[in-house]
């Protein structure tokens, strides 16, 4: 009787050893799913600030692939700086101020690769860097919706019938 008592007995002191053991592996294999959770947390704040983040973005590439040495955009007060040794192009570019007015992302991915043409002309440059900069410089420029103050002009002069 007393045998039969005592091995459950010392089964049960083994067993705080074995749950200490197994609440170390827990805890271990919890912390680093706490771990991943606080890594995926501090990417998070980006999410919240994601348009005005994105557009900034958009903007930095175009600064970085020089559109600016053929394009300006007045609505933002990016003037044209024309790089020296720049080949002049057939078609003067056009002020970038309102190109989202009718255009959406997907079509300057498509005509910055050459894959589309403008009034039967493909743009002059092709696009050199990677898909996430085409992406990201695409959703910027049809955020561009303001019509550029040459055109403001001309349809001033065309409503005043002068
Ligand atoms: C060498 C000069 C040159 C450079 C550099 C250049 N472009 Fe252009 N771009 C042009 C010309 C010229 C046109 C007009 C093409 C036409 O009308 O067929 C144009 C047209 C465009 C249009 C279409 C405008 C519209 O009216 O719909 C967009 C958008 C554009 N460019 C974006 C860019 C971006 C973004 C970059 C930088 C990655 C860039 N361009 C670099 C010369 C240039």
């Amino acid at each position: 009787m007393s045998e039969q008592l005592d091995s459950p007995r010392s089964q049960t002191q083994e067993g705080p050893l074995r749950k200490i053991s197994l609440a170390i592996v827990t805890a271990l294999a919890l912390g680093a799913s706490f771990g991943l959770a606080i890594a995926d947390q501090a990417t998070k704040p980006e999410d919240a600030t994601k348009a005005k983040g994105k557009s900034e973005e958009g903007k930095a590439v175009f600064q970085k692939y020089k559109c600016r040495s053929c394009h300006s955009i007045e609505a933002l007060g990016i003037a044209k700086k024309e790089l020296v040794g720049e080949e002049k192009t057939e078609k003067k570019p056009p002020d970038l101020s309102g190109v989202g007015l009718d255009r959406k992302a997907d079509w300057f991915v498509l005509f910055l690769q050459k894959k589309e043409k403008l009034e039967d002309t493909f743009h002059p440059k092709k696009f050199r860097g990677t898909d996430t900069e085409l992406k990201k410089l695409a959703a910027w420029l049809e955020t561009l919706k303001e019509k550029p103050a040459a055109k403001k002009v001309e349809e001033k002069k065309e409503g005043s019938g002068e």
